[in-house]
Formats: C-alpha cells, sequence, structure tokens
C-alpha cells in the first residue's frame, strides 16, 4: 500500500482549491477537508443568534455552543458540514455569509478553535485540506503544499456563474467586490494571514481545465508517495 500523506491546498478566493481537492482525494482514496466550511459555519452560528464578536467573552461562550462534523452524503457523493446537527453545507455558501467570513475568521479564538479540530482530522494522514493557512499553520510539516491562484477576472466570472445557478439576483459586481475584499482582509490579518509557504508549488489555472490541474497535482503527489 501506498504510504498515507497530508496535502494542503492554499490560496485566493475562488481559485478552484476545493474542486481540485475534491478531485485529488477521490483518486487518492484520501479524506477531503473543506476548512473554509468551518469558518463559514461559525459565522452562520454568529449570525443566527446575534453573537457581538467584537467581545471575546462572547465569542468564548458561543464557541463553546458550537459542534461541527463532516458527513459523506451518498446522494451528492461529497462530504458536507454539520452545524450541531444541522446540514449547513448550502446555506453557507450564500452571499450573505461570505460577507462577513473574513471578519469572523480573523479572530484569534476563533482560529485556535478551528485550527484544533483540523489538525485532530488530519492525524492518521491521507488527507487533503484546503484553506488559506493549512500549510503554514495547520500542517507545517504536510508532505505536499500546493498554493493556487489565478487572474481576479476568471475567478470572478467562476464564482459568478455558481452564486448566479444558485440566486439569480446575484450581480457580478457583488462577487467581485466580495472576492476582493475577503482577499484583502485573509491576507492582511493578524493571525495566520493568508500566503504561500515557503516549501509550497505555486500552480495558476487561470489558463488550465480540471483535467490539467489534476493531472499536475497527481504527478506531484506521486513524488511523495
Ligand atoms: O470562497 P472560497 O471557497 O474561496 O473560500 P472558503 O474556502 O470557503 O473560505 C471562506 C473564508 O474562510 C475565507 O475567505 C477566509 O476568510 C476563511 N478561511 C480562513 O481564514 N482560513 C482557512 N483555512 C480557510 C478559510
Amino acid at each position: 500500500m501506498n504510504k498515507k500523506i497530508i496535502i494542503t491546498i492554499d490560496g485566493w478566493s475562488s481559485c478552484g482549491k476545493s474542486t481540485l481537492a475534491k478531485q485529488l482525494a477521490k483518486e487518492l482514496g484520501y479524506v477531503y477537508i473543506d476548512s473554509g466550511a468551518m469558518y463559514r459555519a461559525i459565522t452562520l452560528y454568529f449570525l443566527r443568534n446575534h453573537i457581538d464578536w467584537t467581545d471575546s467573552n462572547e465569542v468564548n461562550e458561543a464557541l463553546g455552543n458550537i459542534s461541527i462534523e463532516f458527513e459523506f452524503n451518498e446522494k451528492s457523493q461529497q462530504s458536507e458540514i454539520i452545524l450541531n446537527d444541522e446540514n449547513v453545507e448550502y446555506v453557507i455558501r450564500d452571499l450573505v455569509i461570505a460577507e462577513k467570513v473574513s471578519d469572523v475568521a480573523a479572530i484569534k479564538e476563533v482560529r485556535t478553535f478551528a485550527v484544533a479540530q483540523q489538525q485532530k482530522m488530519g492525524d492518521k494522514k491521507g488527507v487533503v485540506m484546503d484553506g488559506r493557512d493549512i500549510g503554514t499553520t495547520v500542517f507545517p510539516d504536510a508532505e505536499l503544499k500546493i498554493f493556487m491562484t489565478a487572474d481576479i477576472a476568471v475567478r470572478v466570472a467562476r464564482r459568478f456563474k455558481e452564486m448566479f445557478k444558485k440566486n439569480p439576483n446575484t450581480t457580478i459586481e457583488e462577487v467581485q467586490h466580495n472576492l476582493e475584499m475577503r482577499d484583502y482582509i485573509d491576507s492582511h490579518r493578524e493571525v495566520s494571514p493568508l500566503r504561500k509557504a515557503d516549501d509550497a508549488i505555486e500552480i495558476d489555472n487561470t489558463h488550465l481545465t480540471m483535467p490539467e490541474q489534476l493531472d499536475i497535482a497527481l504527478k506531484l503527489t506521486r513524488k511523495f508517495i
């Protein structure tokens, strides 16, 4: 049997990290973990429960009431996020959540809470995890680290297509504003800002098809397993 490793995929908003991570996990028989979904689920909880996230006592109390799990859904054939026994995989993709998630993800207590769970999920290896700080903070010793980029116009067009399908009132301007705002906050926050780990390999997928990017990632993976 092949050696099991940890693969981290970090990068800018909407540059295809989760698409690649899911395909890679499927090919390798690994577990895929969407760390961004955890920050989105925490944001959903904070918004629903009117948590004042500028108050660290309120934040800590709220985090104590949050349980997050991932469950494989046979119907959608993907792993979905469960927040306190409720499947929130679809509601967390809403723009209302995307507008606040980077503020919530910048909070130290929130990151400590999420990172501890992410590290536990990776303790048996055989994991592909995507996010912003996976190769730098969550698994600094991961065998393979990928950093993804793509031109902003391509990222906006891809995300707009996805969001428009779910909500035809979505405009391209609001999607662009959201991606630019999140990229700025994510890369300028104090705790674990988004940056390429020194030993990460960059993949720019502006002009790559999905099979092409998967092929590149599989070739990289084979060097380690
Ligand atoms: O929209 P996209 O799929 O690119 O983002 P996501 O992976 O769902 O992440 C949503 C947000 O969660 C990001 O904009 C970050 O603010 C935050 N995040 C983070 O801070 N650290 C991670 N490891 C993953 C996500």
